[in-house]
C-alpha cells in the first residue's frame, strides 16, 4: 500500500510514519517544517519538503496516485490562531483544500484527516460523543470544523472516501518541548531542567490524555475499517493538570515546584470525549494506560536528553 502523511515531520506525523512502515506500507512524509523537524523521520521514507498552502500540491498529489492520505499537517496552536486567524485559517482550510483537490486530480485515495475534540466540543464535563453540536470557540476549532466539511463535501459530490478523526490531548515520543499544545511534553522538560512550572487554570484544568502510538494505530486501523465517518480518538477518562504535573514529577523522581496560575486566554477548563465509536470500530483495540504513557514518555525524553 502507498501512503502519504503530511505533516510527517511533526509529533503525531512521525509517530504514524513509523507505523505505517512497520505495516509494510511505502511512505511519502510531506512537510513544510515549520514546525516539525527532519531528524523525526525514520529511515525508509519518501520526503518531499513541501507547503500544502501552495496549489503545487495538486499534482504532487495526483502523481503520487496513493492509497491513503493521512492529512495531519496543520497550524495547531489555538493562542497563534487567536493571533493571527488568517494563517491559521490558510494553513488548515486552504491547506486541506488543495489536499483535495489533488485527491480529486488522482481519481484515487482515502483522507485520513485529524481534527480536533476539545476545539470543536467546547467545555465538556461528561464525555462529549460525535453528535454532540460543534462549538469551536477559537480560529482553530472554527478552520477545523470548516476542513472537516469540506471533506464531507467533497465525499459527496466527487466521492472521495474520508475518515475524520477528532483527538483528544495527545502525548509521548517526539512532541516539541517548545510546543503550545504539548503540556506533558513541557511539563517532563521543565522538570527535567528543574525549573518550575506553571500550572494554569489554577490546577483544576482537566483533558483526556492520550497516548500517540495509540492515535498512530487508530489510525491505521480506522483507514482499513472505517468509510465516511466521523470518529473520536480518546480514552473518556479526564485527568487534571495538576495531577498530570505530580505524576511526571513521581515518576522522574523529582520534588514538586510549581506556582498556579489563571487560565489563559482561548482555553477552555474541561475536555474529555467518549470513545465508544473507537471501541466498536476496532475489535479488541487496547488503550494505553495513563501510567504506562507518561512511563514510557519519560523514558523516551531521559534517553534523548542523555545524547
Ligand atoms: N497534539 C495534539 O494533542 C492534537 C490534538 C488534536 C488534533 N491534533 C492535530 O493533529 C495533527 C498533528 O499535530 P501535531 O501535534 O503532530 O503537531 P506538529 O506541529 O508536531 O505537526 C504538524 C506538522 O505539520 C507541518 N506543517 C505545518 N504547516 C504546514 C504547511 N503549510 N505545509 C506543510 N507542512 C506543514 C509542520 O511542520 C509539522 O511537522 C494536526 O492536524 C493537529 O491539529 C493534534
Amino acid at each position: 500500500m502507498k501512503a502519504i502523511v503530511t505533516g510527517g515531520a511533526g509529533f503525531i506525523g512521525s509517530n504514524l510514519t513509523r507505523f505505517l512502515l512497520e505495516k509494510g506500507y511505502d511512505v511519502t512524509v510531506i512537510d513544510n517544517l515549520s514546525t516539525g523537524n527532519e531528524g523525526n523521520l525514520p529511515e525508509g521514507i519518501e520526503f518531499l519538503n513541501y507547503d500544502i498552502t501552495d496549489s503545487g500540491i495538486v499534482n504532487i498529489l495526483a502523481e503520487q496516485n496513493a492509497d491513503f492520505v493521512f492529512h495531519l499537517a496543520a497550524q495547531i496552536d489555538v493562542r497563534k490562531s487567536l493571533e493571527d486567524p488568517i494563517y491559521d485559517l490558510t494553513v488548515n482550510s486552504v491547506g486541506t483544500l488543495n489536499i483535495l483537490n489533488g485527491l480529486k486530480k488522482a481519481g484515487k485515495g482515502k483522507i485520513i484527516f485529524t481534527s480536533t475534540g476539545g476545539a470543536m466540543y467546547g467545555e465538556c464535563d461528561e464525555p462529549a460523543d460525535e453528535n454532540r453540536k460543534e462549538n469551536p470557540e477559537s480560529p482553530y476549532g472554527i478552520s477545523k470544523l470548516s476542513s472537516e466539511n469540506y471533506i464531507r463535501v467533497y465525499s459527496k459530490w466527487f466521492r472521495i472516501p474520508y475518515v475524520i478523526m477528532r483527538l483528544s490531548n495527545v502525548y509521548g515520543p517526539f512532541q516539541s518541548t517548545k510546543g503550545e499544545a504539548g503540556v506533558v511534553a513541557i511539563f517532563v522538560d521543565q522538570i527535567l531542567k528543574k525549573q518550575k512550572s506553571k500550572i494554569y487554570g489554577f490546577g483544576k484544568m482537566e483533558r483526556d490524555y492520550i497516548y500517540v502510538k495509540d492515535v498512530a494505530k487508530a489510525a491505521f486501523y480506522l483507514s482499513l475499517k472505517a468509510d465516511n465517518e466521523t470518529v473520536n480518538i480518546s480514552t473518556s477518562k479526564k485527568t487534571s493538570n495538576l495531577e498530570l504535573y505530580k505524576m511526571l514529577c513521581d515518576k522522574i523522581g523529582r520534588e514538586y515546584d510549581y506556582e498556579l496560575e489563571d487560565i489563559r486566554k482561548g482555553e477552555i477548563m474541561r475536555s474529555v470525549m467518549d470513545n465508544r465509536k473507537l471501541l466498536s470500530k476496532i475489535e479488541n483495540f487496547k488503550l494505553s494506560d495513563i501510567v504506562d504513557g507518561l512511563r514510557m514518555t519519560v523514558e523516551w525524553y531521559g534517553n534523548r536528553e542523555e545524547e
